[in-house]
């Protein structure tokens, strides 16, 4: 989840190297400077070796912190060679170096967006320094500028990771000057790497040998400045020296990294959009005989600019099937929301360059089942709520596709304009956004008659409210089921969505 954050801040960052997209034909390696102390450096399964009295590392490479062709590292002589732990062994080679952030951080990001491509891992970290240490003039910030320089001659910046601190603790004045001394550190180097945005991503203090730990928590988790995000690790196991993060904690600190990360990642303002309605919303293209193909066409490509908000709450990088842990118990497919949400990118209409996609559709659903006070409504509310909270973006459209339930029956086809105009309405109101656009989708198929679905149809063009618009389907090719909409038509409709998004509503900046 870590990776959900960083994702979201590099999104946010690309703007910067994305100016001049055809100057680069190829693609450039995404840097990662890794700075700060011990803990960054890595110490986990490092131990006193109690014959030879030495600090020894124990060798031990878990799963999340293994090697991959992926993950470079920029050697101390400056060459790039495929990174595996320790990552400090030259950098920081006084001491005995072990298992760090770096690895398991680099991992988390591919395996979470394997398009994110070759990561370039710059080791910095050096045990035992202190923030005066770090600041400009100092030997060590004119190091970090030159191999991050030097990085950049075949790469992009996409963060640092700085963890530090530790060694401020012990004096009362030190920590007093903790945070002047590191807003000025962050703000000299973002100046010298010529990188304004740089995204920062620091941890706060676990442990630390002096009294004054929590004076530079304080400093480090109220930093307040725009570019920098603080990742808690307090409460992770420490090694018997009471000071330094074990092997394990050093993962579960990469994973506690995302998930607090995509916690207060919900500030990275998202253009967000609700995803409601039945089956076909949910995405039935490419199931056949209880089985998904497993086929993603271009146009439902995962970005690392449009995430998806999951069953937990959580932001993450959004893939096909979008609903497979909202709609549980059936076999989802692609629906519409990837090919709208790369459409909207593409337009680069997106006022934040981030789409937010909330899924909340479950299949087989009558209107009925949407009604306010049912189950479905309060988790829509509650989903997008939740997506909002920390200043997370806007909600631009509800996106609707359902109907087909409510073919069944002639007197529910008769009822169903009433009980939508409702529902927009009470949707409007328990959302605090009056005139919240609304795109609904006439119907393409339905279980019951023609004759039925025709009427529901025409209920639904019947709509004339405000900021709703009414996209159709009809036409669309369908599975051998005859209800469910295939893959391409699931495209179709998600660019129509689009088109008819940027065309009503496309003053959303
Ligand atoms: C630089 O370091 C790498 C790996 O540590 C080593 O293989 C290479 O020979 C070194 N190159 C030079 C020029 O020292
Ligand atoms: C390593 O120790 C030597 C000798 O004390 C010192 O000159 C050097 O700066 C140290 N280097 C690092 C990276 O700690
Ligand atoms: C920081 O560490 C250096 C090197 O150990 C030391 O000389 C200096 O006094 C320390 N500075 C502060 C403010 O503690």
């Amino acid at each position: 989840m870590l990776s959900f954050i960083l994702l979201a801040l590099l999104a946010h960052a690309s703007p910067i190297q994305c100016k001049h997209p055809h100057s680069h034909p190829h693609p450039k390696i995404n840097i990662i400077i890794l700075a700060g102390q011990s803990n960054m450096a890595g110490r986990g399964g490092v131990f006193k070796d109690t014959i030879t009295e030495t600090l020894t590392w124990d060798g031990m490479v878990p799963p999340e912190c293994q090697p991959n062709p992926s993950i470079l590292r920029l050697t101390a002589n400056l060459t790039w060679v495929e990174a595996h732990e320790p990552l400090h062994a030259d950098i920081d080679y006084n001491k005995t170096n072990g298992v760090g952030p770096g690895m398991p951080f680099a991992n988390t990001v591919l395996n979470k967006d394997p398009n994110f491509g070759v990561i370039g891992l710059v080791p910095c970290a050096i045990g035992g320094t202190n923030i005066s240490q770090w600041q400009k003039g100092e030997l060590l910030y004119e190091q970090l500028v030159k191999r991050s320089q030097f990085a950049m001659q075949s790469g992009v910046y996409r963060a640092m990771l700085w963890y530090q601190g530790e060694s401020d603790t012990e004096n009362q004045q030190d920590a007093e000057l903790y945070k002047d001394n590191l807003k000025r550190f962050f703000s000299d180097l973002s100046f010298d790497l010529k990188t304004p945005k740089l995204p920062i991503i620091q941890v706060g203090l676990a442990s630390g040998p002096g009294a004054y730990i929590e004076e530079v928590r304080e400093a480090q988790l109220k930093t307040d400045m725009p570019y920098v995000k603080c990742v808690d690790a307090k409460g992770l196991p420490l090694g018997p020296d009471g000071l330094h993060l074990t092997t394990p904690s050093q993962e579960s600190h990469s994973a506690k990294c995302w998930l607090m990360l995509s916690l207060g990642q919900n500030n990275t303002p998202k253009d967000i959009f609700i995803l409601a309605g039945q089956s076909n919303m949910a995405g039935r293209g490419g199931v056949n005989h209880g089985k998904w193909d497993g086929n993603i066409p271009p146009e439902c490509k995962p970005k690392r600019s449009i995430l998806r908000f999951t069953a937990n709450l959580d932001w993450e990088v959004a893939r096909e099937p979008l609903h497979v842990d909202i709609d549980v118990g059936k076999v989802c497919g692609v629906g519409p929301g990837m090919a709208f949400a790369n459409e909207i990118i593409r337009s680069h209409r997106s006022g934040t360059g981030i789409i937010g996609l909330v899924p909340c559709a479950v299949g087989g659903t009558s209107i009925n089942k949407w009604g306010k006070g049912s189950r479905l409504y309060d988790q829509l509310v509650k989903r997008a709520n939740e997506a909002l909270k920390d200043g997370g973006g806007t909600i631009r459209a509800i996106l609707w596709y359902q109907g087909e339930s409510d073919t069944l029956n002639k007197d529910d086809d008769e009822t169903y304009k009433g009980k939508m105009v409702k529902l927009i309405e009470d949707l409007r109101l328990d959302l605090n956004l009056p005139s919240l656009p609304f795109i609904q989708i006439a119907l393409a198929s339905g279980e019951g008659t023609n004759t039925n679905i025709e009427m529901m149809r025409k209920a639904q063009m019947g709509i004339k409210m405000k900021n709703v618009k009414c996209v159709d389907a009809k036409g669309l090719p369908l599975n051998a089921d005859n209800l469910h909409l295939t893959t391409m038509s699931e495209v179709k409709l998600g660019l129509k969505l689009a088109y008819t998004f940027l065309l009503s509503f496309s003053h959303f900046h």
